[in-house]
């Protein structure tokens, strides 16, 4: 299964003409830091009569040719005019946020014009009209700024919780800057952002999710892989008679495994990437069964799957605790997610389950509230796939009816912090969100799902595919308090990190022998961060 858009591969004329031809990278004294600025390689030659330049001499300084930045930069020197790593930007044409700054997101937005202008058809009345017309309006300034690469301006005032944080990073670190040489990562979560704008400021629409249709629509659709998982898990996980105990240990070691990677793999059917799936396309990415998921293991490229057990299991061995999950896609992927999550709270592995999800659309198929409420209530009560038999409904009523059990006892508990929605990276999590950062330090254990959580993890820049985990997450990794992390992501963009000692070499390969295997979603990491024993916050 391909995505729907391959970036054109890296040649050797893209890179000399970045370096070369058009201009060339100085390292110190970009206009809001010391990022390296690009500037204009050729200037014109002096004007007849113009003063001679004046060259001072400092002969023991070494040339400016030698002068490198040194990456990583320690993370106290991080700001995001000065990444850890170069960051990818739109300009960057070898990158697959070239191709996503000027082709996907024009494209999502179209599909969410056509969206809004279906619902504006449906309506009677006027004042609905009317203002859903203005959204319209604004969808369509906010295209035109796009396609136009236009200057990030600050966000309106819609009383939503992040504006000061949308504000704050832009007017210290973005002013000026524009969609495509901004760093990707803030320029595409800043196009959500205005996106959200164009509803949030309205009267009667500002909820509105232009993504909702087919975000529902592509969970009906996954009928067979929803029906796989809900006729084996329906019936609540036990041990089979007679076991001994290590036996059971093995038992839910095999168990924690398998279902590890159903949760994995759940995030390779993400909306954003795959525009207008088959149901072929769909069932091909969403095979769930034992056979598959060990043949898939030799595509997590970092893999620390028993690592994680080991974790998963002490933490049983001492209290049981709280897991985390930092949540990517609705629909399949967030059903996966609580397929897992619930084997978790039987196995006792976990006792309680946080939830993270936006407080609007986000990505395409990013876990709205209305997603999540959505997923169980049509578990239970929809009537979404007509062609399952009896027993198959049945199945999917009751972990529906499981699920939603669990949320009334307090042991799955669904939140929406602002932070998720900012253009800030999980570097500066703490920083800027030091409540929820201390609420994570609470964790035993958090994963973060999928792709876009990965990048945030990294700060989405060109590190080695060698560098270990911990360095690649900074202080999520190294901050006292700071809990264990474990990034579960399906490889959707250029950032790949963690990949062990031969890294770079499995790397290069890739690149010479499968191009665009950083956007496929066909690999995959399982990355674990050693975290800091003992220093795991504890309140009353
Ligand atoms: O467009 C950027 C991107 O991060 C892609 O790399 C990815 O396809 C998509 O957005 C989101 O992926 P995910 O839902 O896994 O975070
Ligand atoms: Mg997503």
């Amino acid at each position: 299964m391909q995505p729907d858009y391959f970036p054109p591969t890296p040649s050797a004329s893209d890179s000399e003409q970045d370096k070369h031809t058009m201009s060339q990278v100085v390292p110190t004294g970009g206009p809001n830091g010391s990022e390296p600025t690009v500037v204009a390689a050729r200037g014109s030659p002096p004007a007849t009569g113009a003063p001679a330049r004046v060259t001072l001499h400092l002969g023991h300084l070494p040339g400016k040719t030698n002068i490198s930045v040194p990456y990583p930069r320690s993370p106290s020197r991080v700001d995001p005019n000065n990444p850890p790593w170069p960051a990818f930007r739109g300009y960057h044409r070898y990158s697959f946020a070239h191709a996503t700054m000027g082709v996907r997101l024009p494209t999502i937005l179209g599909k969410a014009i056509d969206d809004a202008s279906r619902t504006l058809n449906e309506q009677s009345s006027e004042d609905l009209i009317v203002d859903l017309a203005n959204c319209l309006e604004r969808m369509d300034q906010l295209m035109v700024d796009l396609s136009g690469n236009a200057k990030l301006r600050p966000i309106i005032d819609d009383d939503e919780a992040d504006v000061a944080l949308w504000n704050k990073e832009i007017a210290k670190y973005f002013q000026g800057k524009d969609f495509m040489n901004a760093p990707w990562l803030f320029a595409e979560a800043y196009k959500y952002r205005r996106l959200h704008e164009c509803f949030s400021v309205s009267k009667y629409w500002k909820d509105y999710d232009v993504f909702y249709r087919q975000k529902c629509d592509t969970f009906s659709r996954s009928a067979e892989a929803v029906f796989e998982l809900s006729m084996r898990f329906a019936e609540p996980f036990k041990h089979s008679e007679n076991l001994s105990d290590a036996e059971r240990l093995e038992a839910d070691r095999l168990m924690f495994l398998e279902l590890t990677q159903v949760c994995l793999w759940g995030n390779s059917t993400d909306l954003s990437l795959l525009i207008n799936m088959t149901e072929e396309q769909i069932k091909s990415l969403q095979s769930t069964g034992g056979d598959h998921l060990a043949a898939t293991e030799k595509n997590i490229l970092g893999n620390h799957l028993n690592r994680l057990w080991e974790t998963v299991k002490s933490t049983r061995e001492k209290t049981g605790g709280r897991i985390d999950f930092v949540l990517d896609n609705a629909g399949f992927e967030l059903y996966c997610d609580c397929v897992y999550a619930d084997f978790l709270i039987q196995s006792g592995l976990a006792k309680e389950i946080r939830f993270h999800g936006k407080r609007y659309p986000w990505f395409v198929s990013d876990v709205t509230r209305k997603d999540w409420e959505w997923l169980l209530n049509t578990m239970v009560y929809g009537h979404l796939f007509p062609k399952a038999t009896e027993v198959e409904r049945e199945s999917l009523r009751r972990l529906g009816d499981r699920w939603k059990q669990y949320e009334r006892e307090g042991k799955w508990v669904y939140e929406q912090h602002p932070f998720w929605c900012t253009g800030y990276t999980f570097w500066e999590l703490h920083g800027e969100a030091p409540d929820l950062f201390l609420h994570l330090s609470r964790s035993d254990l958090v994963f973060f799902k999928g792709d876009l959580n990965h990048r945030k993890l990294t700060y989405d820049c060109h590190a080695p595919a060698s560098t270990p985990f911990d360095v690649a997450i900074g202080p999520m990794a190294s901050a006292a308090g700071a809990p264990r992390i474990c990034s579960l992501r399906t490889i959707k963009s250029d950032v790949v990190v963690g990949l062990g000692e031969d890294g770079d070499l499995i790397a290069k390969k890739l690149d010479d022998e499968e191009p665009g295997w950083k956007i496929s979603g066909k690999y995959a990491v399982v990355l674990l961060s050693e975290g800091r024993p003992g220093e795991k916050v504890r309140f009353a």
